[in-house]
């Protein structure tokens, strides 16, 4: 018998945690979890109103960077991520990141999706489930990576560096995986270093856009603007890997959608967009109490620490009727996995599109993409829903 998550770090990589999501719901608005040490909350309510809370940052106040990194390049790049920071070194960083990012063309991003994912089709051999979840993982980095200017022969190198890289970001990771990351850090930092010397001429690049936007709004600090480089590289990886996976899952499990979708694109994005709210690829993510605050009604005090169940947020009846129901037609969906608020990803279309370029790839192929010769586990996280695919002939 499968038995229900003991909480809600561990439903993350359950097969199904969504019953155990709606007893969160059912729970006070905000518990604490003393096994955990963790605030818990799930209604969508009380999660708008922490992403609101100035006294809620992202990083605890006494631990900027995870103390296990501090002292190595990985913990260099992280201390300046947009991502992990408040203030003069999250603001306009963000305002020239979120404009460059939304300059992009989205028809373009679609376009060179599809390119590669062709191509790694091709390269990987999508013949059984471990070579499926390579291709899962390397289409999003090489579209980014393209979309920033790096050339095709560099790309499959940067894939690489960035599997170890994001390593220094779980709590999971060992001290081999830590040094792994370490070295892939340096190594991202001399590349996007040669990358940013060469960005200006290359005018259309994703990298010339971040450099012209960042002067406008006065953000000059070349080492932040590299980390930052780096980190939407990171941001993009798992978790868009992890959307198409849930998009596959979706597909073997709900036969219904996967007739109603056909090949039709539209369809397919509508499809890839009630997957991001109803088995988001981030879970949850957390905030830190900066000094006394009340939420949901609690007082909570400087070092508290919160979890924000955003999988069970997107699930509440409250945010989004017929929650369970998997609806490729929502009016207002309300999706909470690209979080909200000033720390709101700005990646959101662009995963999007990916994710829907490569469903399509994925519907229109001869693979035989089914039940019967799919079976999948969660990759082990805190946070990020990732399907892993079993070797079977597919
Ligand atoms: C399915 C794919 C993705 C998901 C589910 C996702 C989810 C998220 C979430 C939940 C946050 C906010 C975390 C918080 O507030 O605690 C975030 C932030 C961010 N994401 Fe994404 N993301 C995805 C793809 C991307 C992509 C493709 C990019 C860039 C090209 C990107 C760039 C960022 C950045 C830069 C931030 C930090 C924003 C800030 O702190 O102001 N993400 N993402």
């Amino acid at each position: 018998m499968n038995m229900p998550p003991k909480n809600p770090l561990l439903a993350v990589s359950h097969s199904d945690p969504y019953p155990y999501y709606q007893s969160l719901l059912e729970k006070p608005a905000l518990f604490f979890d003393a096994e955990l040490k963790l605030w818990i909350a799930s209604r969508a309510v009380v999660i708008e109103e922490i992403f609101v809370n100035p006294d809620c940052t992202v990083r605890p106040g006494t631990e900027p960077v995870p103390k296990s990194i501090a002292a190595s390049s990985a913990g260099e790049v992280f201390s300046c991520l947009i991502r992990m920071n408040e203030g003069y070194k999250h603001e306009r960083p963000k305002i020239a990141l979120h404009l460059a990012l939304s300059s992009l063309d989205l028809s373009d991003t679609a376009e060179r999706s599809r390119y590669f994912a062709g191509a790694l089709a091709n390269k990987h051999l999508v013949t059984d489930g471990a070579a499926l979840n390579t291709w899962i993982f390397d289409l999003p980095v090489y579209v980014v990576g393209d979309l920033l200017g790096f050339s095709e022969k560099e790309l499959p190198q940067l894939a690489l560096w960035m599997a170890d890289f994001v390593r220094c970001l779980s709590p999971l990771s060992n001290e081999a995986q830590l040094a792994a990351a370490s070295n892939a850090a340096d190594a991202l930092l001399q590349s996007f270093r040669q990358l940013l010397l060469s960005a200006p001429v290359q005018n259309a690049s994703l990298t010339s856009r971040i450099l012209h936007e960042a002067k406008l709004v006065g953000w000059d600090n070349l080492d932040a603007i590299l980390a930052n480089l780096i980190g939407l590289l990171s941001q993009t990886y798992e978790a868009t890997a992890g959307l198409i996976g849930n998009c596959i899952v979706t597909c073997l499990t709900h036969q219904h959608v996967r007739g109603e979708v056909g090949t039709d694109a539209g369809k397919i994005n509508s499809l890839v967009e009630e997957v991001a709210r109803f088995d988001s690829p981030v879970q949850n993510t957390r905030r830190f109490v900066n000094q006394t605050t009340r939420i949901a009604e609690v007082e909570l005090q400087a070092g508290d620490a919160i979890l924000l169940v955003l999988a069970a947020a997107s699930r509440d009846p409250q945010a989004n009727p017929a929650p369970n129901d998997f609806l490729l037609e929502r009016t207002e969906r309300r999706v909470f996995g690209f979080g909200r608020g000033k720390h709101a990803c700005p990646g959101q279309k662009i995963a999007c599109s990916i994710a829907t370029v490569a469903m399509e790839y994925l519907l229109e192929s001869e693979l035989n993409f089914s039940r019967d010769a799919l079976e999948w586990t969660y990759r082990p996280s805190l946070n990020g829903r990732i399907p892993v695919f079993s070797n079977q002939r597919i």
